[in-house]
């Protein structure tokens, strides 16, 4: 059935909502056991994305493939491999969570002899065994969240979809999610929408950088992160700033993004050893020293945020 070790085949995905397209021939792999995550503003066409392969949308143009099935021909057996948590779940809100866990498992055709155990133990992972007995309209934003994490995995789906998980949560909380998505990591393959640039550089094996329906970048956070800034990013704080020809330090090492506020001199650097050749050019010159790891909440704004269709 599987031709290849990728889990998801999106395929030249093109989706309209009458003038917006939001999907515009998208092409993405996702392999077995990755955790990949997309990253873009808002409106860029994750949740689209997402909604056409757990095949709740169909698309206007193009094929996904879910582990070998195609979304138009097989969409029952691609649902029960998949697990999806939507941005906003809905929820039964008088059911107790126990009986709401039974009631999907039950839709899901989890064996009888295996829900009950199943339950208890999903319960126990997200931390929500002692509220088991408990309605769903008495939880929290954030106790739902972890309900509706339980009530995605019921049927031990092969493929997890998150659609920001850890939106509006409190950061205690978030960190207990990103925990729970980091353990299932290798056993599952699992996609990942964020708007968290750290949880998707904690989480992620590769990153997508979607905009406007297409691809921007790809890459490991590390590749996406040196692409754009180097390895490295210096700021010196200078007595004299006039002192200073920026064209000269050009010249000591490779240095990009070079950049001034008042008197702090920032730039990036492709290699640690660098920093010694810089603060020896600029000599007794320098007042302090700072580094920094370029981060991928740089990368979003570099790469999406200065783009002219993005600049309102
Ligand atoms: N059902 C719909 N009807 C009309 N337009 C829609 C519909 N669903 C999505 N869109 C439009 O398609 C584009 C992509 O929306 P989508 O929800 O996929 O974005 P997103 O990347 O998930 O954004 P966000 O980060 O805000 O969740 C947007 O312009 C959105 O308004
Ligand atoms: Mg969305």
């Amino acid at each position: 059935m599987r031709s290849s070790t990728n889990m998801i085949e999106i395929k030249s995905l093109t989706k309209r909502f009458g003038k917006i397209v939001a999907l515009q021939q998208l092409n993405l792999d996702i392999k077995k056991g990755e955790l990949l995550g997309i990253i873009g503003p808002n409106g860029a066409g994750k949740t689209t994305a997402i909604r056409i392969i757990s095949c709740i949308l169909h698309p206007d143009e193009g094929d996904v493939l879910v582990g070998g099935y195609h979304i138009g021909q097989n969409p029952l057996e691609i649902k029960s491999m998949i697990g999806y948590l939507p941005e906003e779940p809905n929820l039964y809100e008088r059911f107790k969570a126990y009986d709401l866990l039974k009631y999907f498992g039950e839709l899901y055709g989890v064996p009888k002899e295996d829900l009950d155990s199943r339950i208890e133990e999903l319960l126990e992972l997200v931390g929500m065994k002692h509220r088991a007995q408990h309605r769903i309209n008495t939880f929290s934003k954030g106790l739902r969240q972890r309900i509706a994490i339980a009530r995605a995995l019921i049927h031990d789906p092969e493929i997890i979809i998150f659609d920001e998980p850890t939106m509006g949560l409190d950061p205690a909380t978030a960190m207990n999610i990103r925990e729970f998505i980091a353990g299932l990591k290798g056993d599952k393959t699992i996609l990942l929408c964020t708007h968290y640039m750290d949880e998707a550089d904690l989480l992620c094996d590769r990153v997508a950088i979607l905009n406007q329906g297409q691809i921007l970048d790809m890459g490991t956070p590390h590749e996406l992160k040196s692409k754009i800034h180097g390895d490295i990013i210096l700021n010196i704080g200078l007595k004299d700033p006039s002192l200073i020809e920026i064209s000269t330090l050009e010249q000591v090492c490779p240095v990009e993004n070079i950049a001034w506020q008042k008197d702090q001199l920032y730039m990036s650097l492709s290699s640690r050893e660098d920093i010694a050749s810089i603060v020896e050019f600029l000599g007794s010159n320098v007042q302090s020293i700072h580094t920094k790891e370029p981060t991928l909440e740089d990368v979003f704004i570099q790469t999406v945020s200065n783009l002219p269709e993005n600049i309102e």
